[in-house]
Formats: C-alpha cells, sequence, structure tokens
C-alpha cells in the first residue's frame, strides 16, 4: 500500500506512545514518511519537539507533542482530550519497558508502575480509539507485544506477564473489531537496539533495529493479527517451536545470558536490585 492509501484508509491522524525513543520514534518517522501528522507521546518533552520539527521539517507533515507520564493514571484523559477534535485513524502504543531479575527482589512499586504503563495505559488508549474507531468504521489499532509474550520467563517473569496481557487483547480485539472495518496488530519483536535494555538491565548481544519493526509492522497492518518482525523475532519463535513447558526454560537460559548480575548468595535485598 502506498502513501496516500494508508492515510484514505486510516484517517489523516496517528498517534504514537513511546515516540521519544526507539521502536515508538521509528513508527513515528515511518508514519510521517507516509503522510500522517501525528500525536507524539511521551515523559521526554525535548525529545519529542526535536522529533515533531524534525518530522515537520523533512516530511511537511504536522506534528504535535504531548508530554506524558502515562503511570499517571490521569495522563490518558489528557491524551483523549488533544484527540478528541482530531481526525485520528491510528494508534500505536509503543509505550513501555521492562524490568530484569527476580521478582523477590524487585522493589513492588517498580512492578506496578510497569503495568500501570505496558497494561493499564495501553487497555484505556485501546478502549478510548477502539470505540471512536469502531463509530467511524475504520481504524487501526497497533500494540507492543513481545517474543516473551508467549511464555512464562524467569528473571522477567512481571514483564512477560505484561505483554502477554497485551499479546491475548490483540488476539481478541482483532475478531472483535474486524466486521467494523478495524485492524489490529500485535507487533512481537525479539531484541530490538533501543532504550529497553539498559532501562531492563538487560546486555542482549544481537538486536534488530527499531526501523525494521516499524517497516514490517506497517507492512502488516491490515493484514495478519500477529507481525515477528525481523529475521531475529523469525528465528526465535522458530527455536520456541515446542511446548510451553520447554520454552519456560529455554527463556530461562537467554535470560540468564542476559541479566545483569544480582545479588549474592540469593538473599533478598529490602530495596530491590536496582
Ligand atoms: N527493545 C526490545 O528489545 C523490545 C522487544 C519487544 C518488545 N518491546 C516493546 O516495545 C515497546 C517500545 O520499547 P523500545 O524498545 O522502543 O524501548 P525504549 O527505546 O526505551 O522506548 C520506550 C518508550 O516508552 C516511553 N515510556 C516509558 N515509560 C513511560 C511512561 N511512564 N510514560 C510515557 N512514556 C513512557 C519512553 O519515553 P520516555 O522515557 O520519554 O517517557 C520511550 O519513548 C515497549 O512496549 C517494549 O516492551 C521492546
Amino acid at each position: 500500500m502506498n502513501n496516500i492509501q494508508l492515510v484514505n484508509k486510516y484517517g489523516i491522524w496517528a498517534v504514537v506512545t513511546g515516540a521519544s525513543s526507539g521502536i515508538g520514534r521509528a513508527f513515528a518517522s515511518e508514519l510521517a514518511a507516509n503522510g500522517f501528522n501525528l500525536v507524539l507521546v511521551a515523559r521526554r518533552q525535548p525529545e519529542l519537539f526535536q522529533l515533531s520539527s524534525e518530522l515537520e521539517h523533512t516530511f511537511g507533515v504536522e506534528a504535535r507533542v504531548l508530554a506524558l507520564d502515562l503511570s499517571d493514571r490521569s495522563a490518558n484523559e489528557q491524551l483523549m482530550m488533544e484527540c478528541e477534535a482530531l481526525d485520528i485513524g491510528l494508534l500505536v502504543a509503543a509505550a513501555g519497558f521492562g524490568t530484569s531479575g527476580r521478582f523477590i527482589d524487585a522493589e513492588l512499586v517498580d512492578e506496578l508502575d510497569m503495568v500501570d504503563v505496558n497494561c493499564r495505559a495501553v487497555t484505556e488508549q485501546v478502549h478510548y480509539f477502539a470505540r471512536r474507531f469502531a463509530r467511524n468504521k475504520k481504524g487501526g489499532i497497533v500494540l507492543l507485544s513481545s517474543i516473551v509474550a508467549f511464555q512464562g520467563v524467569p528473571k522477567s517473569s512481571n514483564y512477560a506477564a505484561s505483554k502477554a496481557y497485551i499479546q491475548t487483547l490483540a488476539e481478541g480485539l482483532y475478531y472483535e473489531l474486524k466486521p467494523y472495518n478495524v485492524d489490529v496488530l500485535a507487533v512481537a519483536p525479539g531484541p530490538v537496539d533501543s532504550g529497553f535494555a539498559e532501562r531492563a538491565r538487560l546486555s542482549p548481544g544481537k538486536m534488530e533495529t527499531p526501523d525494521i519493526v516499524a517497516k514490517q509492522s506497517i507492512a502488516a497492518l491490515g493484514k495478519r493479527l500477529t507481525v515477528r518482525p525481523g529475521m531475529l523475532a523469525k528465528l526465535l519463535n522458530f527455536l520456541l517451536t515446542v511446548p510451553r513447558y520447554f520454552r519456560i526454560r529455554i527463556m530461562a537460559l537467554v535470560m540468564a545470558g542476559m541479566t545483569k548480575p544480582q545479588l549474592k548468595n540469593g538473599t533478598i535485598s529490602e530495596r530491590g536490585t536496582k
């Protein structure tokens, strides 16, 4: 599908959360290249303003900045107010982060923050935009799942659970919204070179670029339910085509190789690992 067709199919405005970095930033650039005006959401306002002027200058689109902390329970109200008068046709919910290490060592407040950003905020956004899109009989919703979404992952238990929630939500909505001409896509990448690993305290080896993730996801929207962008995600998916019991153990080995050193002697600190 070319630029004009995409904008015609969905509408001229797209909302991209997590646009200040990594995958969200790559989606924003790719959508601007396809002629979409953008509402760019994340906490870091300077990065968003820099991106918006870059996109406006390069592609001649309009890009609005909305600095929000999506772990804040009232943040989405502002997003909805900003979007009320705009012809929004696409939601890319890429804001999210991960944690790593033993769940019992983690600070509960960090784990709940992650559930708020990765799950609660996305649920609110999807509920609002899915209703609007269904009324308009057109729209697209892109949700960031992960290769970790398909089984439990020791030392990333809560993050993997948050992504399993997103994958399952996308799968159900794909069929619920089909009769309304609304496309839903779950994007399930393997490791991607972004700000994610540093925040999650991981040291991955080979990684995919955010650009590949964005390009292949946009190409898959409306054609597939789940996309595993890049060779790495496809390879990992192939290696994980074993019973769930074995997948959990394989992921435990993968995480053991990627998790930064933790506490000695298996002791549980009072403050967790951070
Ligand atoms: N990188 C990977 O290996 C990988 C693999 C599979 C899935 N994913 C998923 O892909 C998505 C994007 O991650 P990424 O790889 O692009 O990581 P990233 O470079 O760290 O980007 C994360 C984005 O989320 C935003 N964000 C984080 N916390 C936020 C909050 N409280 N409120 C508002 N925005 C917030 C960040 O912006 P601010 O810091 O400015 O707020 C940033 O724009 C995530 O959902 C992640 O789970 C990543």
